[in-house]
Parts: structure tokens; sequence; C-alpha cells
């Protein structure tokens, strides 16, 4: 058996440390991009073996996306008006959220905001959020589209491209609603972008699956539900409930397929499925500091994003959520304790290894689908 050999956070991240400020806060998107282009380096894939059903869980999924297509144009109710700085809020006293680190932090660099200020950023927050969701989906695009070029398996391929027409849809519902409802809008965050190019670049077709399917996949679902859970803007609500219908099937896509994969794997091979998911975990981690809202509100970012990486253990529970899907599911597959436990070790660092007891989410897309008038997880 081949030997792992463990890199460094230099080596895997290309920077000194996990909590590098200088080169986190270094990163500028360029606004006047208009295409990125990405080298995808994969071979195109024909299987001769046509057996629908000889991987019976990927083809149930794909008879099931089949028959739960919706229309972004006409089956949302777009006369709703929407108040875009009250939408998602977390600012406000009926918000659960403890907001002090900011609000009240003689280090906050929005220590001294008033009312008039705070609305501002929640207004330009929340573009931010959507803007980013909507390049996340691109992303998912593109991705998808590979994987129904890469995979081996026939049913793998049926499934992936009824993903392909979700995420466009998922595409254009959120770029329906920035234009209509929110009208602040923001280029994509450079960690996400760094990260895209990465799961894009890399050749081999299961660390698209890794990249996409568990890692930006698990977390926007669990980013949607969150939303989905504090916000009462009707439509946005609605919205999002049906983006999350999709997306559990999604994330369900990539926990089925790999798990066959990584199990005649070597751990040399294992190691480093683990430090891509890591490498994930630290670049998603960084764009939840939103250092280009800072930027547009006229504050010191480095000093934001410092503040904003040494919030209070007890006060970062909204952060950790969004891994509450990510770490079941990486755990399910076997990666937290490969090789002595190496993944386990570094989202113990990032704070969110405590989710993995949760249920991971291979079968959750039938609790999630729209069909069930059950309340939706988060
Ligand atoms: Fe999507
Ligand atoms: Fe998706």
């Amino acid at each position: 058996m081949t030997t792992a050999e463990i890199r460094n956070d230099q080596e895997i991240l290309d920077r000194a440390s996990l909590d590098d400020v200088d080169a986190i806060s270094a990163f500028n998107a360029d606004p006047d991009e208009v295409m990125h282009a990405v080298e995808d380096q994969a071979e195109a894939i024909f299987t001769w073996d046509y057996e629908k059903g000889s991987r019976p869980r990927l083809d149930k999924l794909y008879e099931k996306a089949k028959v739960s297509q919706w229309n972004a144009q006409t089956d949302l109710d777009w006369s709703i008006e929407v108040d875009p700085s009250r939408a998602f809020n977390i600012f406000t006293e009926s918000s659960e959220v403890n907001t002090g680190h900011w609000t009240e932090h003689p280090d906050s660099p929005a220590r001294n905001w008033g009312d008039k200020e705070w609305e501002q950023f929640s207004l330009e927050s929340f573009g931010w959020r959507i803007s980013q969701f909507k390049h996340g989906e691109q992303g998912a695009l593109l991705c998808t589209a590979k994987i129904v070029e890469t995979v081996p398996w026939i049913d793998a391929k049926y499934y992936a491209a009824t993903q392909v027409v979700d995420e466009a849809r998922h595409v254009e519902v959120f770029e329906k609603y920035l234009d209509e409802k929110v009208g602040v809008r923001y280029p994509v965050n450079p960690h996400l972008q760094l990260l895209l190019d990465d799961i894009i670049n890399d050749s081999r077709w299961d660390m698209t699956y890794l990249g996409m399917q568990i890692m930006v996949e698990g977390l926007a679902l669990a980013a949607f539900g969150l939303m989905h859970q504090v916000t009462t803007e009707p439509l946005l609500k609605k919205l999002l409930r049906y983006v999350m219908s999709d997306e559990a099937r999604h994330v369900a896509f990539g926990v089925l397929s790999l798990q066959e994969v990584y199990a005649d794997m070597t751990s040399a091979e294992v190691l480093e499925r683990q430090e891509f998911a890591f490498e994930a975990g630290v670049r998603m981690r960084d764009r939840l500091l939103q250092q280009e809202v800072w930027d547009r509100m006229g504050c010191d970012v480095k000093k934001a994003v410092k503040h904003g990486l040494n919030i209070p253990e007890e006060d970062q529970i909204f952060q950790q959520l969004l891994f509450s899907k990510i770490v079941p599911n990486c755990k399910k597959l076997g990666l937290l304790d490969a090789g002595d436990g190496w993944l386990r070790d570094r989202f113990t660092e990032i704070g969110v290894i405590e989710f993995e007891h949760l249920e991971d989410t291979g079968q959750e897309y039938e609790a999630f689908s729209l069909d069930e008038d059950v309340p939706v997880p988060a």
C-alpha cells in the first residue's frame, strides 16, 4: 500500500496559516471581468453499458428528479413586493442570533454604527448572499455538465443530466430575484471563485463530486435552510423551499456515488480527498467573512476579516450550522476517520466537528420533496 504523505497548510492552502489575515483579505475580485475561463482537463467518457438501474439508488433518484421539476417563471408569485433590507436581517431584536461581537465589541469596525448603517449593511449583506448563491449555482451548472461527460456509469449520466436542468433553473431564479426584488449585486467572492476553479480544474471525476456535490452543495443546502427558517419574506421563503427540494437530491447524488468509489481507494488516494475536503471547507469559511460587504461599507477590510475570525466560540453557531450537512456526509464517506483521523482533527480545528452525529443526507431528499407536507428539516 502506498504511504500517504501529509502536506502542511502552506502546501494545501497556499498561505502561511489557516487564519492568515493578510492572505485572506488580499484577495480582490475584478469588478470589470465579464468572462472567466478555467481548463477542465478531463476526458469525455462514452459507456456502452446501457443497463438502466444497475445502480438502483441512482436510478431511483433519476426517476424522482424527472417528476420533481418546477418552473421559476410560473410557479412563484413574482407580484409580491419585497423590502430587501428586511428580508433577511439578523441585526434585529427578534433575530435569535447574537450579534454583539459586531455591534458592541471595541475592536469591531462597526461599533459606532447607528440604525441607518445597520439597515444599509443588512441590504448589502442580503444582496451579497443572494449574489453568491447565484454564482455558486453557476458553478454547480458547469460542474454537473462536466459530470455528465466524465462519470462512467449510465445511471449517473442520466441523473446528472437532470441536475444540469435544475442548476440552470437555480441560476435563473436567483438572478430574477436579484434583478426584480433586491437591486444590490456583487461579483463572485474571490474565495468561492478559487474553490470553483480548483474543482473544475481537477481532472479526476470523483473530485468534481466531492468539491461540488458534497462540499459546495452541502453548505448551500444548510445556508438555504437557515435563510428559509429566518426569513418572513413569502416569495423568498417559497423560492428557497423549491430550490432546497432539488439541492437535497444533488447532495444525495454525491453521497450515493462516492461511497462506491472510495471503498476501493488506497490510503494515499483517500488522504488527497481529505485534504481537498479540508481546503474546500476553509475556502467556504473564508467566503463567509463577506469582505466585499465590509469594503463597500467603507470599513478597513483587514480589520473586519480579523474580527470575523475572532468570533467567540459560543457566538459561532450561525457559521457552524452551515457545516451541518458537510460533516456527517464526510463521515458517511469514511473521510473523517481515514488516515488516523486527519480530517477529524482539521474539522475540530475549524470548530465544526460537533455535527458528525447528525444524519447524513444520502436519503434526506425524500423529506425535502415538494409533495411532502412536512416541516422542512433545517
Ligand atoms: Fe443548485
Ligand atoms: Fe445543486
